[in-house]
């Protein structure tokens, strides 16, 4: 190969390494199964993920009543099994953090999702 093939070859490699950073940082739009939306998500959730609501309920935000769709969006037009920090700021401006200055990456990395209790990353 000359330089100018090693040279475009390196930068082919570059280009995707950014963008798969870039897409890691993303909270991915997934599919929910097909089921019935009718049922409220946490409903049907009481039955196949007893442990996921239980942990809500007992949240300050199952208390409030601020639902699943808050985080996971509504299933359908929107689905994000693990969501990001996007949400969080709208109701919780005190809290935002400068996460290029931190080693995590998005709230959820210090609390869990459903509790909101502060974990170590290890459980
Ligand atoms: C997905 C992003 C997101 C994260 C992460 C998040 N919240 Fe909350 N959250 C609240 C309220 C109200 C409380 C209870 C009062 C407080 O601690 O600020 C709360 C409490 C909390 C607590 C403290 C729990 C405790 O036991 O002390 C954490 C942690 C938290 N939220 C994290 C309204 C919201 C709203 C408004 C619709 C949104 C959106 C929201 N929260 C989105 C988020
Ligand atoms: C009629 C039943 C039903 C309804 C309604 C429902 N779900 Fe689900 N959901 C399921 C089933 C079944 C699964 C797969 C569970 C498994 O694989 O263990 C699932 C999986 C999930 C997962 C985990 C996906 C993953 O990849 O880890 C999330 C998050 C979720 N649902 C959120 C919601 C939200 C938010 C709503 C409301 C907008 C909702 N669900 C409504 C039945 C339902
Ligand atoms: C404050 C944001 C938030 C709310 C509200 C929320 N979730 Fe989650 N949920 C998460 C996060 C973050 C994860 C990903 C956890 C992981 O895998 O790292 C998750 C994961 C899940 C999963 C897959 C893993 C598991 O625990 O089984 C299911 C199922 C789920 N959520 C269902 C629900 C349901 C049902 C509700 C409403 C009762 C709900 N979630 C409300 C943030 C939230
Ligand atoms: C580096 C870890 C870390 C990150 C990232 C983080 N938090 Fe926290 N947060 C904590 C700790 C530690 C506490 C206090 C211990 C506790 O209450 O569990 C806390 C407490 C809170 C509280 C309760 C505050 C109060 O006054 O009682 C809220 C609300 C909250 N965080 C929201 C968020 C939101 C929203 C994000 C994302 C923008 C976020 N946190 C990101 C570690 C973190």
């Amino acid at each position: 190969m000359s330089n100018k093939q090693v040279l475009l070859v390196l930068f082919v490699v570059l280009m995707f390494g950014i963008i798969w950073l870039w897409a890691g940082d993303q909270a991915q739009s997934a599919k929910h199964p097909e089921v019935d939306f009718s049922i409220s998500c946490v409903e049907c959730h009481t039955e196949v993920t007893p442990q996921a609501v239980k942990d809500w309920r007992g949240s300050m935000h199952g208390k409030m009543n601020f639902g699943c769709y808050m985080c996971h969006g509504d299933g359908q037009v929107e689905f994000y099994p693990k969501p990001g920090s996007e949400r969080c700021i709208a109701c919780h401006s005190g809290q935002e953090v400068d996460f290029s200055k931190t080693p995590v990456k998005n709230c959820f990395d210090c609390h869990k999702g459903h509790t909101l209790k502060f974990h170590t990353g290890n459980e």
